[in-house]
């Protein structure tokens, strides 16, 4: 028997892991910079540990030949979302990207949730990462739960370790009446979902806004009157201070025409300072 080059084997993975993590926090950072409801919360990502996976391998009488084949979840990545309806756009948008495929899907939720309570979305994708030795295709499990779904099966994953996988009854019978609170929780945000969207929405679209105003702020001053520019400042901060979006927006587009007729609100003549 050949020797096991482990190192070999989950580079790659790393590097999809890597890769991946990165693609879909972007996702989120492109929602929050159009100042739209982001269904992603947070991403994080991982590659099974050897003892994990020699682990898996013995209980599922699995090969070394079959090992990249039949353990799908060498490389994990997990997206949290707030709500249980965004999800399923998580899952959609992955659908429609051109730099993975959707190899399965085991749909852990609403009704199909497992008997110990757990809940998730899980996508099994092919994804391709450039090595110096050329592409090499391999799968990544993607689990997409709300933030109470990962609260709940966190917990229960530390007390199964702590039980070797055998949880005594009255624990597993409480974890299942926490998987049936969780449940009641998540339906009951979803009630309040578009509040909350709307709320983060304005709180994204009013820091975007800021950061407008002080961009043009700061260009007028390099530019113009800098006492002009100074009681402009002043006026900002008096809106600020009000807390009125409106206001601040009114704001917004007069200082964007006034820097447009000065010529600050060139990008150039901002990158050059
Ligand atoms: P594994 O051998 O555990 O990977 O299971 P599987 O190949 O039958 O696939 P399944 O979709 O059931 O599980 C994949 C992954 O989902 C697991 O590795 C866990 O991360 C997670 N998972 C599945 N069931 C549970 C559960 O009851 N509790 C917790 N905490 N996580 C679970
Ligand atoms: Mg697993």
């Amino acid at each position: 028997m050949e020797i096991q080059l482990w190192k070999e084997l989950l580079d790659p993975y790393e590097q999809a892991v890597s890769e991946l993590v990165t693609k879909f926090r972007n996702l989120r950072e492109e929602y929050r910079r159009k100042n739209v409801y982001s269904p992603i919360e947070s991403v994080s990502g991982r590659v099974k540990t050897v003892k994990s996976i020699l682990e898996k391998m013995q209980k599922k009488g699995i090969s070394f030949e079959k090992l990249e084949d039949e353990v799908e979840d060498i490389a994990g990545v997990r997206i949290i979302c707030q709500f249980v309806e965004d999800i399923n756009s998580v899952a959609e948008l992955l659908e429609k990207r051109t730099d993975m495929e959707i190899r399965s899907r085991k749909d852990y939720l609403a009704n199909n949730k497992k008997n110990s309570g757990y809940r998730s979305l899980h996508l099994i994708i092919y994804y391709t990462v450039q090595t110096i030795d050329g592409p090499k295709k391999l799968q990544v499990e993607v689990q997409i739960r709300t933030m109470a779904m990962n609260f709940w099966a966190t917990t229960e994953h530390s007390l199964q370790y702590k039980y070797k996988g055998e949880i005594p009854e009255h624990v597993a019978e409480k974890l299942a009446a926490a998987a049936d609170a969780i449940e009641i929780l998540d339906n009951e945000m979803s009630t309040v979902r578009h509040e909350i969207m709307n709320a983060q929405i304005d709180s994204q679209f009013e820091t975007n806004v800021i950061k407008d105003i002080l961009r043009n702020i700061e260009n007028l001053y390099r530019l113009d009157n800098k006492r002009e520019v100074v009681k402009i400042q002043n006026e900002f901060y008096k809106i600020f201070s009000t807390h009125n979006l409106e206001e601040l927006e009114r704001f917004r587009k007069q200082l964007d025409i006034l820097a447009e007729g000065s010529g600050a609100q060139s990008i150039e003549h901002y990158k050059s300072l």
